[in-house]
């Protein structure tokens, strides 16, 4: 079989996936989560890079062995060069660089959220445009209208704090661990009073977020209420920002007239995120398998294969410096490297 080995080191996981380059399917995904930024309450960049270039190699080998294949089975390499960051995105393309060079190979280069909103295809299936996108990750928090391969349009995105930061700053405040979304998700299930939290920009007319308005609402509230359990402030905090998403999401479907809805990023996770946009009547909604929500390289497998498909970003031999990592780039900027 001819594999497409994909890499993704954005930021703190390691991640390696295999899809076969007959059908598209993703085989398989190995990742490691990085615990060392569990003692520091968040990711520390110099120690992510470092541990990144400690894994990979080690990864790679389980992940051929794990599906009896090996370097002289590749006929692609995709890797994932924007956003995050800057270290740990180094480390994966260098890689990627220095594979393909020894194997004489292409490479695609990934955008991250590209590769979350891929996420949802990881089998045979095929993207239907157009579609709307709620991007809600540790560094997102967007809706995007997909208008077709590589052509995006950002509606609305996150004045401050993205999503993702903010289920971890809270889970800080109640001492929960990092990261905080998966914790406060179960704790909230237990929650039973909803205190009120505010709905950040929901009456506003427009399509953006802010959540640091909300995450210092949830600090004051602790402050003067003690005694109020976790699981009530994780149940309220979560309904807040769950009936922010929906809203927008829902006002922003309406007004488009799109039928479909793509669910991305770590904290298309949460349950309660989940059930209440399945509810939405009259539009198809995607979910990510949870398995596949956080950062894996199997969603970077499956975007460098439709980019392959659609010739975008596919650097031949001989082309590979052209291809460096970036720190920040929206997906509606990215522009062609090949
Ligand atoms: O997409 P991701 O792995 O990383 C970025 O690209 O940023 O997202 C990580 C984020 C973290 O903030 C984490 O707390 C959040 O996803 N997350 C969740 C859940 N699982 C992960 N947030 C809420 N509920 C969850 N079940
Ligand atoms: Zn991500």
């Amino acid at each position: 079989m001819r594999i497409l080995l994909a890499i993704e080191t954005s930021c703190d996981d390691t991640s390696v996936s295999i899809l076969d380059m007959n059908s598209g399917i993703v085989i398989d995904t190995l990742s490691v989560s990085q615990m060392i930024h569990e003692n520091y309450g968040g990711v520390v960049p110099e120690l992510a890079s470092r541990k990144h270039f400690t894994n990979i190699f080690p990864l790679i080998d389980e992940l051929f062995m794990k599906n009896n294949t090996d370097y002289n089975s590749i006929e692609l390499i995709a890797v994932t060069y924007a956003p995050g960051l800057l270290g740990s995105l180094l480390v994966g393309v260098t890689v990627a660089k220095s594979i393909a060079l020894s194997l004489d190979i292409p490479i695609v280069a990934v955008h991250h959220i590209e590769g979350h909103i891929c996420s949802n295809f990881m089998d045979s299936s095929e993207l239907e445009f157009p579609f709307i996108s709620l991007v809600i990750s540790g560094g997102h928090t967007q809706l995007v209208r997909v208008n077709d391969y590589n052509r995006y349009e950002i509606i609305g995105d996150t004045l401050d704090d993205s999503c993702g930061e903010a289920f971890d700053k809270v889970a800080k405040m109640l001492d929960l661990g990092y990261p905080g979304g998966p914790v406060v998700d179960r704790l909230a299930k237990q929650g039973i009073r909803d205190v009120g939290f505010p709905r950040p920009l929901l009456n506003k007319p427009n399509y953006d977020f802010s959540f640091s308005g909300l995450k210092t609402a949830v600090k004051v509230f602790l402050k003067n209420n003690p005694e109020v359990s976790r699981e009530d402030i994780c149940h309220s905090f979560q309904n807040a920002v769950c009936d922010v998403l929906y809203r927008k999401t829902e006002r922003l479907l309406c007004e488009t007239g799109i039928k479909r809805l793509v669910l991305a990023g770590g904290v298309a996770a949460n349950s309660q995120i989940r059930e209440k946009m399945a509810s939405l009547e009259g539009v198809i909604v995607n979910l990510p398998e949870r398995k596949y929500c956080t950062d894996n390289a199997g969603m970077i497998a499956k975007a460098a294969w439709f980019r392959f498909r659609n010739g975008f970003n596919l650097l031949k031999p001989g082309k590979y410096d052209d291809l460096n990592p970036v720190a920040y780039m929206r997906l509606d900027e990215e522009k062609k490297l090949d």
